[in-house]
Parts: C-alpha cells; sequence; structure tokens
C-alpha cells in the first residue's frame, strides 16, 4: 500500500511532512531517537556551532496563556488558559560539535527512513568564520546527515555577527552559501529571518546562490512582559532584559504571510513553513500557500507527558492529515498545495461596492 503521508522535499524522501524544527525538542540524542520513535518524518537539529555559548543566568522560554475569563497573556498560572505563544532567549546548542558527531552517527544508522537535518550556524565577515562554516558543514554530513539547515535567523544572538544580526543582508547570504555548497552536496536549507521587510530579496538570493529551500519562520523578535503588580518582567535576569523570541500560536498569522510572499515570489522553489502549527489546521494552511514541509516547536514542547517532543502531536497530524488526504480524495499534499497562491492580491484589487473606485486615487475626467 503507497504511503500517502509520503512527500518527497529537496529531493529528500520524508515518511510524513512533519518534522521537530531546531530548538529544545531536537537538542540531544535522546530526545530525537524519542522522536522518530513516536513517528516524526525528521528533526532538524538544535543549531550546533563552535564558538563558546553560554546562556542567560535564568529561565530561558517561557510559556505565555491567555484566558476567556480574564484575557490577558501572561505566564502566570490561572485556570482554564489555553496557549498563546512561547517566548525565549535561548542560544545556540551548547554540545560541542565533538560530541554532536557520533550521536547524529547514531541517530541515522538507528533511523535511516527519517531524515535527519543538521542546523549550523557561524558568524560572518571574515574568511575564519566561512572556515567554521565549511567545517560545521562537512562534519554534520560525514556523520550522517541527510541536509543542513543554516541559521541565519536566531533573533537574539549575543554576538553581532550572527543570526538575525546579520538581517537578510544579501552578500552576506551569497558568501555562506558559496562557503557551504562548495564543501558539502546535501540540500542546503537556509532559514531567514522574518523581521525586516527585505525577505523576499534576501530568498532570491538565496535560492539563487544554491538554496534548496528557505525556511520560514524563526521566532519573532520581541519583548516579554512586565506584570503590574511586581513591576517585574515575566523573565529577567537582575531586572534586565532584552529582545527574544516569540513563537507558538501568536505568530501563526505573520508567518503565513512571509511564506506567502516568498512562495508567491518563487513559485517553482521550495519553502519549509514554521510557525504557530499546533494541529493539522494550521499546518494545511502553510502547505496551501506553498509549503512542502512543515515544522513544529512550541507545540511539542508545550505538551505535557512526553518530555517536550510531542509524541501524542504527531499521531494527530498524521492521523488528521491522512484523514483529510481520504475525504478530499487526494493523493498527497502536492494535490492542494499552493491552490491560495493565486487567491493573494494586492488591496486595491479586492472588489469595492462602489463602481468609481480607482485604487485609491480619483479618476481624472
Ligand atoms: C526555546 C527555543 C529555542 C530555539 N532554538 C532555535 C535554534 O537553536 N535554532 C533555530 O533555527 N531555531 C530555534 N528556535 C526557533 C524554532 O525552531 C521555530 O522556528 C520557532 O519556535 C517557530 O516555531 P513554533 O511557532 O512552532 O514554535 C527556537 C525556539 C524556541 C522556542
Amino acid at each position: 500500500m503507497t504511503n500517502k503521508l509520503a512527500t518527497t522535499f529537496t529531493g529528500l524522501e520524508f515518511v510524513n511532512p512533519f518534522v521537530l524544527a531546531s530548538a529544545p525538542p531536537t537538542e540531544s540524542k535522546a530526545k530525537i531517537m524519542r522522536a522518530f520513535e513516536a513517528g516524526w518524518g525528521g528533526v532538524v537539529t538544535k543549531t550546533i556551532g563552535m564558538h563558546p555559548v553560554e546562556n542567560v543566568a535564568g529561565p530561558k522560554t517561557i510559556y505565555q496563556r491567555a484566558s476567556e475569563a480574564k484575557p490577558y497573556v501572561s505566564r502566570n498560572k490561572r485556570p482554564d488558559t489555553v496557549s498563546h505563544s512561547s517566548w525565549n532567549w535561548e542560544l545556540i546548542s551548547d554540545q560541542p560539535l565533538e560530541q554532536w558527531l557520533p550521536d547524529l552517527e547514531e541517530i541515522k544508522t538507528t533511523y535511516p527512513d527519517r531524515m535527519l537535518i543538521g542546523s549550523i550556524m557561524a558568524g560572518a565577515g571574515n574568511e575564519e568564520e566561512m572556515d567554521h562554516w565549511r567545517k560545521l558543514a562537512k562534519a554534520c554530513v560525514n556523520a550522517g546527515c541527510d541536509a543542513l539547515e543554516l541559521n541565519m535567523s536566531c533573533p537574539h544572538m549575543d554576538r553581532k555577527d550572527m543570526g538575525a544580526h546579520i538581517a537578510n543582508d544579501e552578500d552576506i547570504i551569497r558568501s555562506i552559501l558559496k562557503a557551504v555548497t562548495g564543501a558539502v552536496s546535501v540540500p542546503i536549507w537556509v532559514k531567514l529571518t522574518p523581521s525586516t521587510s527585505s525577505l523576499v530579496n534576501a530568498a532570491g538570493a538565496a535560492y539563487a546562490a544554491g538554496a534548496a529551500s528557505i525556511s520560514l519562520c524563526n521566532t519573532f523578535p520581541s519583548l516579554p512582559l512586565m506584570d503590574p503588580e511586581t513591576l517585574k518582567f515575566e523573565v529577567e535576569v537582575d531586572g534586565l532584559v532584552t529582545s527574544g523570541g516569540l513563537g507558538g500560536l501568536a505568530i501563526l498569522h505573520q508567518a503565513l504571510q512571509r511564506v506567502s510572499d516568498v512562495s508567491r515570489a518563487y513559485p517553482d522553489k521550495s519553502i519549509s513553513g514554521i510557525g504557530g502549527i499546533k494541529g493539522f489546521r494550521e499546518a494545511f494552511n502553510f502547505i496551501v500557500h506553498g509549503a512542502g514541509n512543515l515544522q513544529i516547536c512550541t507545540a511539542a514542547m508545550e505538551e505535557k507527558g512526553s518530555g517536550g517532543i510531542g509524541v501524542n502531536l504527531i499521531q494527530e497530524l498524521t492521523g488528521d492529515l491522512s484523514d483529510f488526504l481520504d475525504r478530499k480524495g487526494y493523493a498527497s499534499i502536492e494535490d492542494f498545495r499552493g491552490i491560495a497562491r493565486e487567491r493573494i492580491v494586492e488591496h486595491s484589487q479586492i472588489r469595492r461596492k462602489s463602481e468609481a473606485y480607482n485604487g485609491g486615487y480619483a479618476k481624472s475626467a
């Protein structure tokens, strides 16, 4: 029997299109093994780097919830709340590359049919950093990674030459891709920051420089909330905060818009959709805007009792997608991927009640 959930994405065969995003659910061999056992089609490892990583001296992630009774958003525990978002200022993996390599090898040998994507990050602006990109890429691929995801999007790196600080700079994107594509021949996914107006151009530069896919979105730059009673931020160290990343349901609409923008500009290129997926309906929305692969982080982390890897979530996602395909008579997600694209138009192209409407301008006599 054919597996309707199977997808080919950037030339790789996925048993299902659902992938754990680069984050705590993929920070260790043990978690990734459990995730594959639970049924995830792939994982993107927590980002691996070569520079010293030291996280803040306090909580790295909080989960914010809203309630109907008093619909404010807060991490404070209250009855009858639903998830709103995650907020984090966690840096990349603090596990050294040398420790990751045997782990990656074991994971791939144990689960050869699951896709292992190594997320990597180095700096920018000099040859030494380009060498770091090359070294990371070669090492991860030699250890068995099927693809790489280049992290050019973490919104809260302490170093100014990394993550979203390099803010979709097309020259930097080109130089990093040149280094990495020259070093390895697996598909290269590029995770860009959603927080610049030059996103579509950046994606174009990445595709032109050899990226097989763009991954969107990383978390959105944001501040935590201050509690009016305590006058403290809901997460802080010594009373201080800095911009961190918002994830989860709260970013769904913004993430869809970024995916739509890139997918409409480059309809023949691949895109992996991320941001606020909690179940089939959100995943469906990314697919109709063109995503051929779905990545999930916050919803997996929030799942109680499964060690933060979404054991029930992956069952639900695959079950609901399978039911949907059967109900609609679709052979795979390719049958409805991208169907929303042509229905996204300029504001002035939406029908007005008056025939006199002229795109917001007075009609010339
Ligand atoms: C605690 C935490 C750590 C993260 N670490 C990374 C990381 O190391 N590399 C990366 O590319 N993205 C990282 N992300 C971003 C996620 O991969 C994902 O893009 C984002 O959370 C949006 O997806 P979601 O709405 O499903 O959470 C992290 C997110 C969270 C919440």
